[in-house]
Formats: structure tokens, sequence, C-alpha cells
């Protein structure tokens, strides 16, 4: 029997939602407060305009698909959303406030204004998708506590380049909930998804599958954390860390997120490791124990400097006379996602150096980037439409990001294109055996650099 279900925020997490249950049969109203946005999504969904807000594989063409089948409609009134749904998904943006506690005033103001508008003795499910701290699901229930309300901590765990994939076959479903009823009908709910991916339901109660959300991004960025330090010490004593990660990853008990970056970024991990951070301070946790994460969030922004620390090292501190290259602007390839991406402490490291740059990246938009940036003079910065184009007259190459299309430059054009071939490699993407008997110098993460001296 299809449902009727209502989606609050149509980021890529609401959205994905939005569209999984549409295309599992669903009537979805997805609603969106930022009226420019919601006129978009419309404007695309009946074929009006043919870009789409945001970069995520897939949801364009699902969007417009599910909107022509009637499945899925679009409107920023929430009174229409909820007088028309059984049950509401929660995926508006909860981002981190200054001290690293985030940002949950949105969350509550949906909450109350639901409240406002709900029928008292109507069963209703409120299913919170956001990232949200422990403690919130009970907080959200006194706003409902004179109504027939199952309040459900419903995590996502898709990525973003992925989102919809995730979603559909999830390798997991956490339901956090108090009464029986309310399990049964979420087990219900997910069943076709969990058939199709023979995923876990894992029900529990709100606190537990609150925590389960940042206990799981934590547990991945300290993979990361640790993945560089190894990286770091096999560039410094010899070794190659891509060799040393399939090493250690084929023990199954190990995990194989473990690739070595100039640190992890987005709109995820820095933002849960900070809360889970204060949530542990709150918690009075051991020095200890905070201090393991505040080395983490430390080394991370360290990381993110390692190849301009090189670049010092190789031209000195004044770098006003240097151009250079950035490839890749996102915080990880399959995404237009700029924010808290190892290129914008990269790119502002090297102006306060002096530096100018030119930087290129298949998707990121320069207006975003420039938001998640945040500077007032940008005019060291010169955008360009192709990676040569990005590295014409430079004297060093940068690449934080490991779109595919970086992978294979070509020596060659390398050389022709600048006027210094130093590359540095922030992913550990490029062969090291291009660059041997060469004129160029080549740095990376996790292995020994090879530099001309000639
Ligand atoms: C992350 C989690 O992977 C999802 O499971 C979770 O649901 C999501 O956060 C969320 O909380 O919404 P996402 O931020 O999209 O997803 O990106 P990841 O693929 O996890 O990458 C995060 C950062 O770690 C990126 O900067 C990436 O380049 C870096 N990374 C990842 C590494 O440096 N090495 C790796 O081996 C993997």
């Amino acid at each position: 029997m299809p449902g009727n279900y209502a989606v609050i925020g149509m980021g890529f997490v609401g959205l994905s939602q939005a569209i999984a249950l549409a295309k599992s049969g669903h009537n979805v109203i997805g609603v969106e407060n930022d009226t420019q946005k919601l006129r978009w999504l419309e404007n695309y969904a009946q074929g009006k305009r043919d870009d789409f807000p945001l970069y995520e594989k897939d949801l364009d063409v699902e969007t417009r698909e599910q909107f022509r089948a009637r499945r899925l409609t679009f409107t920023n009134n929430l009174e229409h959303a909820v007088n028309n749904s059984e049950a509401m998904f929660i995926a508006v943006g909860t981002p981190s406030l200054g001290n690293g506690k985030a940002k949950l005033s949105i969350v509550y103001q949906v909450a109350n204004n639901t409240a406002g508008i709900l029928n008292k003795n109507q069963p209703y499910l409120w299913v919170t998708k956001s990232t949200v701290p422990p403690g919130t699901a009970e907080i959200i229930r006194d706003f409902f506590k004179d109504h027939n309300v199952g309040v459900v901590s419903n995590p996502e765990f898709m990525a973003e380049g992925t989102a919809l994939k995730d979603t559909m076959y999830p390798d997991r479903v956490v339901v956090g909930a108090q009464e029986d009823w309310v399990i049964t009908a979420m087990r219900q709910l997910y069943s076709s998804f969990l058939a199709r991916s023979a995923g876990h339901f894992r029900a529990m109660d709100n606190v537990s599958a609150e925590i389960t959300k940042y206990q799981a991004n934590v547990q991945l960025a300290a993979n990361i954390v640790m993945a560089n330090i190894g990286a770091n010490l096999a560039r410094v004593v010899g070794g190659d860390w891509e060799k040393i990660r399939l090493g250690v990853g084929d023990d199954i008990r190990q995990s194989r997120f473990n690739k070595c970056s100039l640190g992890f970024g987005g709109s995820c991990f820095p933002k849960d490791v900070r809360q889970y951070r204060h949530t542990l301070e709150q918690a009075g946790a051991s020095p200890l124990d905070l201090a393991v994460i505040d080395a983490m969030i430390a080394q991370n922004e360290e990381q993110k400097l390692v190849m301009n620390n090189y670049m010092t090292d190789y031209y000195g501190h004044d770098l006003t006379e240097k151009v250079i290259g950035i490839w890749g602007l996102t915080f990880k390839a399959g995404t237009s996602d700029t924010r808290e991406s190892s290129s914008l402490a990269i790119i502002k490291d090297l102006i306060r150096h002096g530096a100018t740059v030119r930087v290129y990246d298949p998707k990121a938009t320069r207006e975003e980037f420039e938001e998640t940036l945040g500077l007032e003079d940008t005019s060291p910065i010169t955008y360009c439409d192709t990676k040569e184009e990005a590295i014409k007259d430079t004297h060093a190459l940068i690449i934080p990001t490991e779109w595919s299309e970086f992978s294979n430059p070509g020596i060659q054009t390398l050389q022709d294109l600048m006027t210094n071939p130093v590359i540095f490699d922030g992913r550990d993407i490029l062969d090291i055996e291009l660059f041997r008997n060469t004129e160029a110098s080549y740095f990376s993460v996790g292995r020994q650099p090879l530099i001309n001296t000639t």
C-alpha cells in the first residue's frame, strides 16, 4: 500500500530520501523553505529549465521522473504537507555553530510549527534524518506531548556522490524510538529497501540511534587520521602508503576507509567530530578522551598543509613571484560541494605567502567556492575552464582532489605547459614512475619525493 510522506529540506539528504520513497511507490511531498530553490526544483521537474540546483549523481533525472509520475511534488507550505502525510522526515541542515555545537533551531522550529498544525488525535511519525546530538529526540518529544506522535531517530548514512544508491540500498537502517508500534511501522516502511540490499534493521532507543550516527562518522574520520599518519611516516622513512594500506586492509577487521589525503573535509566529518567532542565534554568525559578527539582535529588541520609546507621548503616562504595551479576544489571527487575542503586552507595559505593561483574543478562553481572560502579579496585567484589552462605558466601544481581526469596528466603536457614542473599530489593518484629521470619534481603524501636537483 502506498504511503503518504512529507520530507522537510530539499538538500541532497532530503531529496535522496524523497526520491527513494517515491521510487518505492509512495506519494511524497518535498518541503523547501527557500523559495528560489523551490521554484528552481519545480521548474526543473517540469522541464522548464535543465540545470539542477545541486550536483549529485542521478538526483536530477530521478527528480523529473518521479515528479512526472506524480509521486513527488514540492511545496513551501508546511500545513499542506502535514495535512497530507502520515509521517514526516526531517532533513534540514544542522551546521556547526562557532563553539562546535550543531545548530538545531531549524529542527525545533519545524517541530513547533508541526505541533501547531497537527490534529491531536492523529497518529503521526516524526522521523529525524538530520544529524542531531544525543538528547534531541527527547526535546522534540516535548513539542508533541499532547499529540499521538512517534518520535523517531533515523540517521542517514549516505555519502555525497552516492547518496541515492546509499539510500536505496542501505547496509543498515538505524531506528531509535520508544514505542513498539513506531518500530513496527518503521520496519515495514523500510522492508523493501532492506530486502533489496540484504541490509540490517537495527532498532534501539533514541539516544543510542543519535550516538550511532556520530560514532560512525567519528570512527571513519579516525581511520583517515590514522591513514594519514601512516602515509606521512611512509613518506619520510621510505615505503608506499598505497601498498601498506592494502596490506593492512586485507584483514577484514580493518576498515578500507584508509586512503591518504590532505585531510578529510565535507559537510559531515569535520562538523560531526566537533559536535562529538562537545558532547563528550558536556558528559564529563576524561581529559584523555577529549585529548584523542582534539588530536584528531589538530592532525587533520595540519594534514591540509603538508603540500604547502613542502612548497615553502622548496621555494622559500616568499611566494610573491610564484603562480600555483590547483586541480580540484571539492572536498572529494563526485560532488560539487566545497564545504571544509582542503583546497580552502591550501589556497588561503598560498595567498598569505604572496602567491597567485590558477584553479580548476570539473564540478565546483565559482560562486559556491567563494562563499565557502570567505576571502574579501579573491584577485589572486584565476578560475580556469580546463585543467591544462590551470597549469599554464605555473611554478607548481597541487592536486587536493582525486577526480579521475587528474590521474593521467601526461609528463610532456606538464613539462610543456608549466614554467617549472613541480607536482604536489595530495591524493597519491599519479604514477611516481612517470617522473623518474625527467625534469619534473614530484611530491606525494605517502611516498618519498623525487626531487630534480639539476
Ligand atoms: C560521510 C560518510 O562517509 C557517510 O557515511 C555519512 O552518512 C555522511 O558523511 C554524513 O554524515 O552525511 P561524505 O561526507 O559524503 O560522507 O564523504 P566521505 O566519502 O565520507 O569523505 C569524507 C572525507 O574523507 C573526504 O574529504 C574524503 O576525501 C576523505 N577520505 C575518505 C579520505 O581522505 N580517505 C579515505 O579513505 C576516505
